[in-house]
């Protein structure tokens, strides 16, 4: 009925209008952060593209030693000169990473799920204030279930974490995980990923969907996007493009780095996207380049 349309103003994105609030320090959302924050911001964001390649390898904590990790300490050095930021578990820093290593942690914080008891959404804040300080962790990651049955509980993480966080000086990553049942849409990635950066989280690991660009402009800090499944490399390469492309400040990649018959190659054509300006079909000849060189040895060589 026309006298109860336009009752609201429609959505509106402001697509082509960058974020307001960002000066004049270059990471989302952090202008009005304290020094450490933003010092831990910058060791994971690159200053030049404000973009981050986090590697993956926290996997563990929940499957064991999954294809592509079952030797971390073989696994890490051959990768280490192409990572930014570590994505791990607090028992893999210190079993298998090198301290003088001078990269970015990404601290996994929450634990409780495993493989074989199926439900992954009843976690705990296992890492404390002083293991996080200890660990000079440059983020917490967090796992939140928005809409599954663990939703209180893994929002009572974060907000522990972000506490946490604010009296330590040290970023939260809200990670967005997606139940079996839950729907990798726009619409879900728009709440999920804006709740969690209502809620305190300064960096959030999301997926890529259709109209991420939306999300990404929805959400005042940066969004990072997983690799998920391992992908074909083309592919891997093309949603990496993809996520840069609309709006993510980086990628959080495992599974389409360590299961690559050619992870070293794999994880330098990533960053040729994340940091290099290059598009997927670029990255994806370097790729093939990069490959011929290793003379086409085994995996991760
Ligand atoms: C697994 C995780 C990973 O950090 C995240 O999913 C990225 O890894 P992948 O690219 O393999 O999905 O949260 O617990």
């Amino acid at each position: 009925m026309a006298d109860l349309d336009n009752l609201k103003v429609p959505h509106d994105y402001h697509l082509d209008k960058p974020f307001a609030n960002n000066r004049p320090f270059y990471v989302k959302g952090a202008n009005a952060l304290d020094w450490g924050m933003k010092k831990h911001l910058a060791n994971i964001f690159n200053p030049k593209s404000g973009n981050t390649v986090m590697f993956a390898f926290d996997h563990g904590y929940f499957m064991g030693a999954v294809s592509g990790l079952e030797r971390l300490d073989l696994v890490l050095p051959k990768l280490m000169p192409h990572i930014d930021v570590l994505m791990c578990t607090r028992g893999a820093l210190r079993t298998c990473v090198d301290p003088a290593c001078r990269k970015a942690v990404a601290l996994r914080a929450t634990s409780g799920s495993s493989m074989v008891q199926d439900d992954l959404s009843h976690e705990i804040l296992a890492v404390d204030a002083e293991e996080a300080v200890r660990l000079n962790a440059d983020c917490l990651a967090v796992q939140t279930f928005i809409g599954a049955d663990g939703q209180l509980s893994s929002l009572q993480n974060l907000e522990q974490a972000v506490n946490l966080g604010q009296r330590y000086s040290i970023p939260v990553l809200g990670v967005v995980a997606v139940g079996k049942e839950m729907e990798r849409t726009q619409k879900y990635f728009k709440l999920a990923t804006r709740m969690l950066a209502e809620l305190g989280a300064n960096i959030i690991k999301t997926y890529y969907c259709e109209g991420f660009d939306e999300v990404a402009a929805a959400c005042p800090v940066p969004l990072v996007v997983a690799g998920g499944r391992k992908l074909p490399e083309q592919e891997a390469l093309k949603l990496c493009y993809d996520s840069i492309s609309h709006g993510a400040r980086g990628v959080d990649m495992g599974r389409n780095i360590f299961q690559s018959y050619h992870a070293v190659s794999m994880i330098k054509a990533v960053r040729k996207i994340v940091h290099g300006g290059l598009n997927d079909q670029e990255a994806y000849e370097y790729y093939k380049a990069e490959v011929a060189k290793e003379g086409g040895e085994g995996a991760g060589s």
